[in-house]
């Protein structure tokens, strides 16, 4: 069965598109046939893998999504791009059960040729990101560690929780994530007390280090283990997939 992971957090520069692309290209080059969808306006998840925002989006459209998929350079990964302007389809879920229960079917449908898909999710826990929970088998929040990392957290899983309660399908803390994790900072070490504390063993055990690389990679369209194979960031990533696969 696909597994979906919804990459939310509402706060923003945590971490969640390069999560989103790295775990996505990671996943495929393990062998996994992989759907990233875009849905945040900001496209940050289409441009770091080279593909093109498009004038709507793919989901809004209802049309089959293979007229908008891009290839990535990662053979198995497959983008669907995102839209600078989503106000046509906050608009269309926006009090519209119909348009919600559409697209949320083209999504469950269009997913079944993948073993994963991955939503990147705007920093906010509005429409989009409420879609794409009620779409995904599991939730991933990558957490930056730095002193405000765990406001707003509280809210956020009520939303969670709420949609969790009201969706017939399971969906699942698929894991907390430490991202930019910096081992020479007290601070770093704090954070990660604190939240291995308040979420337990949903907290994976690999942690992201802050590394240049990462962040280099997606100017260069091209995911952290292509740009920079040995970098830091790419086993922390590839650990990561471990841990998800459950080869760890
Ligand atoms: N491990 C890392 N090491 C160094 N820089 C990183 C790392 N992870 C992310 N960054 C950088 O931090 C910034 C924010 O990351 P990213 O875009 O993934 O966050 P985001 O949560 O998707 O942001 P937004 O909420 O705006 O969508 C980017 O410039 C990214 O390159
Ligand atoms: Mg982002």
């Amino acid at each position: 069965m696909v597994r979906t992971f919804c990459i939310a957090n509402r706060k923003g520069g945590v971490g969640k598109t390069t999560t989103a692309v790295s775990l996505a290209a990671g996943l495929a080059k393990s062998g996994a046939r992989v759907l990233l969808a875009d849905l945040d306006p900001q496209c940050n998840a289409t441009s770091g893998l080279g593909g093109e925002p498009q004038p709507k989006h793919p989901i809004a459209v209802g049309e089959p999504f293979a007229d908008f998929l891009f290839q990535t350079n990662v053979p198995n990964l497959q983008l669907l791009p995102g839209c600078r302007s989503f106000a046509s389809i906050e608009a269309l879920t926006q009090d519209n059960p119909e348009q919600t229960k559409r697209i949320h079917e083209q999504l469950q449908q269009e997913s079944e040729p993948y073993q994963f898909v991955l939503f990147d999710c705007p920093p906010s826990m509005g429409h989009l990101t409420q879609l794409a929970l009620s779409a995904s088998t599991e939730v991933l929040i990558p957490i930056q560690c730095e002193f405000f990392a765990m406001e707003g957290l509280v809210q956020m899983i009520e939303v969670i929780k709420k949609i969790m309660d009201a969706k017939p399908e399971k969906l699942e803390f698929g894991g907390v994530l430490l991202t930019m994790y910096d081992a020479g900072l007290d601070l770093t070490y704090e954070v990660e007390e604190q939240v291995r504390d308040f979420f337990g063993e949903i907290v994976f055990k690999t942690v992201i280090p802050r590394d240049a690389a990462v962040s280099e990679a997606p100017s260069h369209g091209l995911p952290v283990f292509d740009y920079a194979p040995r970098s830091r960031g790419a086993r922390a990533y590839t650990e990561l997939c471990m841990e998800i696969l459950g080869d760890d």
